[in-house]
């Protein structure tokens, strides 16, 4: 039997080319093994769909450094305190935080965000089909500004900011000089708050700092600063992902596509399916074992590092049937992309109107979108956590005519 303690290594180059390839056969080899995983050290990475899913609700699974089993631990970046945020934080610390973010972030407000997407992203169609040029970038010019521009002005943040911040998150999440990105944006949302707190708008933001001071010392302003921040990095390049690899996932699978716009009422259903299928994150964050933890018959000792896989739980045909096949018809939900238990995406609600406006206003105002290079040619970014493409080259008219020789004309 293999010795499941013994770190399985692991090439940077077959690593980053793709994490969730590299799970996806960890998973029929190895379930639940130690791995050394580049630039990260060892990690116990866990692949099967239900251990996976038990993983992500299993409290002795920590997500707080102060919990560390032999004593607290701080996070590496020593730049500015960013990480007092509910995704970093067990019971009752977490149930505080997330219990008055929920105060902010309520569902009447998400819902009211759904006209303002719907003209956001015909805007940016609109630009797209006048931009000229047969071949455009959609990351660059419809998946990325969506979710930024309707962040930004769920949370208040000016218009002039917004290009800069769009660099901010990718550059931290492609980890490019990330002391420097964190303490930018650290001064950043001090100021935002500052700003918010002397001139209160109808903002998610101004929201947070009435909670903040109407119930004083249950958020501190270091946790109120790292809420803020915590939503922008949770919900911007996951979101962006989903559009670009779920336009991807409907160019490469036309049929989904043809009965997705005759049928808009699948919107939702696919979005889930969608979810499944492209899995905009590689693995959930980082636990930690507060104890000896059994794991799909595995002991993993206290203290060690585990990584969920959650992308290798979605493609596990033990729960998914042909797990690879992009189908509308599959019974939604099950899949773990937004993870499971206390730490479920607080945003989900968010990024699921804005997968269901952006698809369906794509697939109308582009009946012949297609895509301008053969999937295998497309570059994904090197990142463990993010899975999200570096381009996606499409043809909003459809393919070009084939030129037919002078004499045939
Ligand atoms: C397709 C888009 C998204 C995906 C795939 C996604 C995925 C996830 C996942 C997997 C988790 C749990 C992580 C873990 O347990 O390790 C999570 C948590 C979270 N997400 Fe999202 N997310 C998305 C969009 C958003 C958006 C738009 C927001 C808000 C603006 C957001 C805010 C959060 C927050 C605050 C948490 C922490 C919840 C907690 O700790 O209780 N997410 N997300």
């Amino acid at each position: 039997m293999a010795d499941e303690g013994q770190p399985i290594s692991v090439d940077e180059d077959v690593y980053f080319r793709s994490p969730s390839g590299f799970f996806a056969q960890l998973r029929e080899t190895r379930p639940v093994a130690a791995v050394q995983i580049p630039g990260q050290g060892r990690r116990w990475v866990v692949t099967r769909y239900e251990d996976v899913r038990a993983g992500l609700a299993d409290p002795q699974l920590s997500k707080d450094l102060h919990h560390w089993p032999t004593g607290p631990r701080t996070w590496p970046s020593q730049a500015v305190n960013l990480h007092a945020h509910m995704l970093h934080r067990d019971p009752p610390d977490h149930t505080r935080l997330r219990g008055l973010m929920l105060k902010a972030f309520t569902p009447r407000r998400i819902a009211q965000l759904r006209p303002r997407t719907v003209e956001i992203a015909e805007t940016l169609l609109a630009d797209m089909a006048s931009a000229g040029g047969e071949i455009v970038d959609l990351l660059i010019r419809f998946a990325r500004p969506l979710p930024i521009t309707v962040l930004s002005e769920l949370l208040g943040v000016p218009a002039a900011d917004r290009a800069w911040l769009e660099v901010a998150v990718v550059d931290y999440d492609n980890g490019k000089d990330r002391e420097r990105v964190i303490r930018e944006l650290a001064v950043y949302f001090t100021d935002l708050i500052t700003a918010k707190r002397a001139e209160p708008g109808d903002d998610l933001v101004s929201a947070l700092v009435r909670v903040r001071d109407e119930s004083d010392a249950a958020l501190t302003d270091i946790e109120l600063l790292s809420g803020v921040f915590q939503l922008v990095m949770a919900g911007f390049d996951t979101t962006v992902n989903l559009i670009a690899s779920g336009t991807l996932a409907l160019l490469t699978h036309p049929e989904q596509a043809a009965r997705l716009r005759e049928e808009p009422s699948l919107l939702p259903a696919a979005v889930e399916e969608l979810l499944r299928h492209t899995n905009p994150l590689n693995h959930a964050t980082e636990r930690f074992t507060l104890t000896d933890v059994v794991i799909g018959g595995v002991t993993i000792p206290a203290g060690e590092w585990v990584l969920l896989a959650t992308s290798s739980a979605n493609g596990d045909p033990g729960r998914f049937p042909a797990p690879e096949r992009l189908d509308f018809n599959r019974q939604p939900g099950g899949h773990v992309s937004f993870g499971h238990g206390i730490h479920y995406c607080l945003g989900a609600p968010l990024a699921r109107l804005e997968a269901q406006v952006a698809f369906g206003a794509l697939l109308t105002r582009f009946p012949k979108l297609s895509l301008a290079a053969t999937p295998e040619d497309l570059r994904w970014r090197p990142v463990s956590l993010m899975h999200g493409l570096e381009a996606l080259p499409v043809r909003p008219h459809g393919p070009s005519r084939p030129t037919l020789p002078l004499r045939q004309r």
